[in-house]
C-alpha cells in the first residue's frame, strides 16, 4: 500500500543520479540526465530539490555511499497470484509440446485456474505476499496485478480481494486489473460468447462497484477471444469507469493492437506479433505499448519490435508478465538486459520504459523521475552507471530502496 506521507529525507553522497527527463519522454524520445555528485531532499514524500555538491541541511539523512540513484521501478504486467507452479508444463514444452497446445488440450492457464479455485483466498493473498516482497527487493515500487486464474464469479471476486489484502500489507503500491477475460473456462468449452455474457461483463459491473480493479484486461487471441468479444468486454470496462488494457496481437496477428487504438486504450501489451498499421494507429491513439520479452525468452518466439516502434513515435513500456506459465520471471532487472540484448533498446530507453513510462500506463503520473515535485521512490545500485541493470544480467545490484522518504528495502 502506497504511503502517503513519511518524515523528511536527505539523501546525500550519491555517485551518479540518473533519471529520465520528463519534457523529453512526453515527446517519446526517451533521454536520461545523469547529476554527479548529487544529493535529493524529500519533503513529505515527494522531491523539493536535486543538486550537486555540499548538501542542505536537513534532520534525517541517508548516505548514499557514492551508489547510483534511479527512480523506483514499476511493474506494468504481472499475473502474480496465483496458486501452484507449472514446472511439468515448462518440461513439456521443451520437448517440444506448444504454449497454445497445452492450454487448448486442458492445461497452461486452465491447470493454473483448477488449483486456483482450490486455494483459500488467504492461501492467494500469502503468496502474492512472498512475490511483492521479492519484487520490492528488486526496486519495484509500483505493480500491476491481474486475476484471471478464476474465471468464475467466486473465484475471480477471490483472485481480487486476495490482490487487496497484498497490497495493503505491502510497500509496494499494487494496482488491480480484472481479467475475466484470460481464457475460457472448462465449463463453456464450445461458448466463448456465453461466458462473456454470463459471467464477464455482470462480474466488470460488481468489480467496479466493489473498487476491486481499477483496469480491465482481455486476452484476444484466435482461439481464446476474438476482437468482437474483446471489444464488448473493453467496453463494458469503459461504462463502468475502469481503465482499458489489452493482450494484443501476442502469438498471432489478430488486431488487438487497432482495437485498442480504436478504444484508446491505455495499453496494448505484448505485440510480437502486431502490424504496422495497428502499431502506428496505436502512436496516433496514444495507446502504451507494454512490452514483455521474458515471455519471448521462455517461448521461444520472436521479440516485440521494440526498435521500429520507438523509431515510429511510439510510447514503449516493460514489463514482467510474472505468472507460472508463459514467463516465471520475477526479476526486473533481467526485463531490463533482454530489451537490450534482443530488442535493441538502449539503456536510456529502458530506464524510461521501467519507470516513467511504465507509470503512466497505469495512471501514476506523480513518479518514475527524479525531479522537484515527483514521489521520493528511489533506487540506490551497487554500481558505477545504471547501465549496470542491463549490461549484467543476473546480478542483484539494488542496494536500497526508498520510497516516498522511508526506506522500506535495504540489503543486508
Ligand atoms: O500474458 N497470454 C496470456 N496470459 C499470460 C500467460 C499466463 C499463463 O501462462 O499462465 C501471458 O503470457
Ligand atoms: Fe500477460
Amino acid at each position: 500500500m502506497l504511503q502517503a506521507y513519511s518524515a523528511d529525507l536527505l539523501i546525500h553522497n550519491i555517485g551518479a543520479l540518473s533519471t529520465p527527463v520528463a519534457d523529453e519522454t512526453e515527446c517519446g524520445v526517451p533521454q536520461v540526465e545523469t547529476v554527479n555528485d548529487a544529493y535529493l531532499v524529500i519533503v513529505d514524500g515527494v522531491i523539493t530539490e536535486v543538486g550537486s555538491g555540499s548538501p542542505p541541511a536537513v534532520g534525517n539523512a541517508l548516505d548514499a555511499g557514492g551508489r547510483v540513484a534511479v527512480p523506483a521501478f514499476c511493474d506494468p504486467h504481472t499475473h502474480a497470484v496465483f496458486a501452484g507452479w507449472r514446472c511439468e508444463e515448462f518440461i513439456s514444452r521443451l520437448q517440444g509440446a506448444g504454449y497454445k497446445d497445452i492450454l487448448a488440450a486442458g492445461g497452461g492457464i486452465l491447470s493454473t485456474v483448477r488449483s486456483t479455485r482450490a486455494a483459500a483466498q488467504k492461501e492467494l493473498a500469502a503468496g502474492l505476499q512472498g512475490r511483492l516482497d521479492e519484487m520490492l527487493s528488486r526496486g519495484v515500487l509500483t505493480c500491476e496485478v491481474k486475476s484471471g486464474y478464476g474465471l468464475d464469479v467466486e473465484s475471480e471476486l477471490k483472485m481480487l480481494r486476495a490482490i487487496r489484502s497484498a497490497g495493503e500489507q505491502s510497500d509496494i503500491d499494487v494496482v488491480s486489473t480484472f481479467l475475466g477475460a484470460h481464457a475460457v473456462p472448462d465449463e463453456y468449452q464450445d461458448d466463448p460468447a456465453g461466458y462473456i455474457d454470463d459471467v464477464v461483463i455482470p462480474l466488470i459491473d460488481d468489480v467496479a462497484d466493489l473498487d476491486l480493479a481499477e483496469y480491465v484486461d482481455v486476452f484476444c487471441e484466435p482461439g481464446v477471444f476474438d476482437l468482437q468479444l474483446a471489444d464488448r468486454v473493453l467496453r463494458a470496462g469503459r461504462r463502468a469507469g475502469l481503465g482499458l488494457r489489452i493482450h494484443a496481437d501476442e502469438m498471432e496477428a489478430l488486431g488487438g493492437a487497432g482495437l485498442a487504438a480504436k478504444l484508446q486504450c491505455d495499453s496494448a501489451e505484448h505485440l510480437l506479433s502486431a502490424r504496422d498499421d495497428d502499431l502506428l494507429r496505436m502512436r496516433d491513439a496514444k495507446v502504451t505499448a507494454v512490452l514483455l520479452p521474458g515471455t519471448a525468452f521462455v517461448l521461444g518466439e520472436p521479440y516485440a519490435r521494440a526498435r521500429w516502434m520507438i523509431d515510429h513515435g511510439l510510447t514503449v513500456a516493460l514489463g514482467t508478465d510474472f505468472n507460472p506459465g508463459s514467463c516465471p520471471i520475477i526479476d526486473i532487472s533481467l526485463i531490463m538486459s533482454l530489451a537490450c540484448l534482443k530488442m535493441q533498446m538502449t539503456p536510456d530507453e529502458v530506464l524510461a520504459a521501467v519507470t516513467i513510462n511504465a507509470a503512466r500506463s497505469l495512471g501514476r503520473d506523480d513518479r518514475g523521475i527524479l525531479a522537484s515535485g515527483f514521489r521520493g521512490d528511489v533506487v540506490l545500485l551497487d554500481a558505477e552507471h545504471f547501465a549496470h541493470l542491463m549490461y549484467r544480467p543476473g546480478a542483484s545490484l539494488v542496494h536500497s530502496v526508498i520510497s516516498g522518504g522511508r526506506q522500506v528495502y535495504c540489503r543486508k
